[in-house]
């Protein structure tokens, strides 16, 4: 008998140890990864991540495992640690100054604003960085002995294909957080080089029995791209490549409904929340990785011109500082403290306050910033899913109904594409970021509470489909692709 139902394969370990006495509590640093994975890593899991918080060392054993314990069970894990050039090139480099920008080329973001970079190509030694850390994750994930592997995110792409090669049994599933690129557009940005690596993470990760991706424009996207560069075929809920079927499928991922509707019961508003509320003005919230995909210059644009109409409201923005070394993060800092400085001014100038945060919130005040916003800006050019305006329908139940936020989303964000179909009206409005006059519009409207506040409805449907939904209802289609083959 396997040793673990299922290992987590994910760079992000479940939890950083950051203090000498406990691991850093839940945050949004962390991202929406760690976030959907919490409710699947308990009893009989394990997980395999990167070790990157400062007392990692001191907690596991001589295997590089420890046990943490989790609301849900106790979780096995297993830290990976590299050399500082090793995580240079596999993770700033490769990941995040190459892949990361790619994945999310919907449209082409690079021509469209001032400061969304082009994928930089990796160069040889980067990509075999970037190898050697995916066989370094494959290898560990294979020692695990668990009856399935959920390999998760670009930044191991290469995993599904090295954990087949090297004999692994059991159900091999992988998932991709991020947007998948409409191929015809990430052409365009992309040399020879580029291109060939692209084609072998692409090549990489059809090696797992199902690809799941938060959307089924992804799936299409990813479709059409195994077409052109894995020779791929498409066949009835995915593709044939080398005379193999490969499942592709949408599983939109969701909130983790308990972490959020639990505090959002009890917990305060931190001072400064406090003190802004009592102002007794409406609060047009924004909050996420301080990331070039998120249109946060374009938020504080629309912000600023609503003001200069005449528009009375509290701007707050939080921006979790995220990857600073890694190239391309430059030019969305410059845009960015712009951006603030005018809206800042805006205020200033009709006498309002402004709130612009450049950190990390402890997780109560995230959820009681949630609760509090009148109106929810998740503007992303593109995004995988964006759990933010999610955990805000969540946060929100303890609000009268007719007093309950507006969420203003991006066109290109899985929430749109989840969600929009039955929610748009009712509580959310879908807008391009990229049009600057309608996305101020649109927070304008949402002001009034127009075209609908979030309703119970949507509360439910938000529920229905939380992390803990999602994982099972994957696994469950893993394990019945694995037992067809
Ligand atoms: C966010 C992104 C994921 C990414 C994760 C970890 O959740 O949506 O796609 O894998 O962050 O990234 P990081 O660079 O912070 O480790």
């Amino acid at each position: 008998m396997a040793r673990f139902r299922l290992v987590i394969v994910a760079n992000r370990a479940y939890a950083d140890h950051d203090t000498p006495q406990g691991a850093t509590p839940e945050g949004t640093a962390a991202g929406g990864l760690v976030a959907v994975l919490r409710p699947a890593a308990g009893e009989g899991a394990a997980w395999v991540g990167a070790g990157r918080g400062r007392y990692d060392r001191e907690r596991v054993d001589a295997s590089g495992e420890e046990w943490i314990r989790t609301p849900y069970g106790d979780l096995r894990h297993r830290r990976l640690f590299f050399a500082d050039e090793e995580w240079r090139g596999f993770y700033e480099l490769a990941s995040n100054a190459f892949l990361w920008p790619l994945l999310h080329l919907v449209r082409p973001f690079p021509r469209l604003t001032t400061y969304f970079p082009q994928p930089l190509t990796p160069t040889r030694e980067v990509w075999s960085a970037y190898r050697r850390a995916n066989e370094a994750y494959a290898e560990a994930a294979a020692s695990m002995d668990a009856e399935r592997a959920w390999v998760h995110d670009y930044q191991l792409g290469l995993v599904p294909r090295m954990l087949r090669g090297a004999g692994y049994r059991g159900a091999i599933g992988f998932f991709l957080h991020t947007p998948f690129p409409d191929w015809e557009v990430a052409q365009e940005f992309l040399d020879a080089q580029g291109r060939a690596c692209f084609a072998e993470w692409l090549h990489g990760l059809l090696a797992a029995d199902l690809v799941g991706v938060q959307s089924s424009a992804d799936a299409r996207r990813l479709l059409r791209a195994a077409a052109v560069l894995a020779d791929a075929r498409e066949a009835e809920g995915g593709l044939r490549a080398e005379g193999r079927f490969v499942a592709v499928e949408a599983h939109p991922v969701g909130p983790d409904a308990t972490a959020v509707e639990e505090p959002a019961r009890t917990v305060a508003d931190p001072r400064w929340l406090a003190e802004l509320r009592a102002v007794g003005l409406p609060l047009v919230v924004g909050l996420e990785r301080g990331d070039y995909t998120k249109g946060i210059p374009e938020r504080l644009r629309a912000v600023a011109s609503l003001l200069h109409r005449g528009r009375r409201f509290i701007h707050v923005g939080a921006e979790a500082p995220t990857r600073v070394s890694v190239p391309g993060y430059e030019a969305l800092a410059a845009v960015l403290d712009d951006a603030a400085a005018a809206a800042a001014r805006a205020a200033a100038d009709v006498g309002l306050p402004f709130e612009e945060r450049r950190e990390a919130l402890p997780w109560e005040d995230v959820v009681a910033l949630l609760r509090a916003a009148d109106v929810l800006v998740a503007a992303s050019l593109a995004d995988g899913m964006n759990l933010v305006p999610l955990q805000t329908v969540l946060a929100q139940g303890m609000r009268p109904v007719e007093a309950r936020a507006v969420l203003v989303v991006g066109a290109d964000t899985g929430t749109a594409a989840a969600y929009g179909p039955e929610f748009a009206g009712r509580g959310l409005v879908v807008v391009d970021p990229l049009d600057d006059e309608a996305l101020a519009d649109a927070i304008g409207a949402a002001l009034e509470g127009l075209p609908g506040r979030i309703s119970d409805a949507f509360a439910q449907a938000v529920r229905r489909r939380d992390a803990r939904a999602w994982a099972s209802r994957y696994l469950e289609r893993l394990e019945a692709l694995h037992a067809r083959d």
